[in-house]
């Protein structure tokens, strides 16, 4: 049997360990030189695009509706690529290729700035 003791250490583990969000993530300071020209469109492009952005099958799986091709829908989805893809965020995209861990902390500081 499952006791109190073990259920509150899960409960522990679970908030260390769990999914980073981005009312969590602070933008710095000074602002961040990050700008959808600069860094969005080319990170969304090479790394989720290629489904997201897709039609029918070539979305492998993709809900309908999550497309990250334009500065808007970017920010529209901003909690959600956080949630997915930024700092320790590593569920998307799904397979080998991941985008390495600095480009995930570019993108985090991004985000938290408000995607400009
Ligand atoms: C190889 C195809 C593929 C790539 C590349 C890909 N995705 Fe996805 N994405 C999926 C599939 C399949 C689902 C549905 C299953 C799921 O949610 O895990 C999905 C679902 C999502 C969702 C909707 C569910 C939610 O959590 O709100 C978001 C947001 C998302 N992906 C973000 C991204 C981001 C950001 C990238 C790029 C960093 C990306 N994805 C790259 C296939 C892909």
């Amino acid at each position: 049997m499952i006791s109190r003791v073990h259920l509150a250490g899960l409960a522990m583990w679970l908030a260390g360990c769990g999914l980073e969000t981005l009312d969590e993530a602070s933008c710095p300071p000074a602002g961040t030189p990050l700008s959808y020209s600069s860094f969005g469109q080319a990170f969304l492009n090479t790394h989720c695009q290629s489904c997201h952005g897709g039609l029918g099958p070539d979305r492998q799986g993709a809900p309908a509706g999550y497309d990250f091709g334009t500065a808007e829908s970017a920010r529209a989805w901003k909690e959600r690529i956080y949630a997915r893809s930024a700092a320790g965020n590593t569920t998307m995209p799904p397979g080998p290729d991941d985008p390495p861990e600095d480009e995930r902390q570019r993108l985090a500081e991004w985000l938290a700035c408000g995607a400009p």
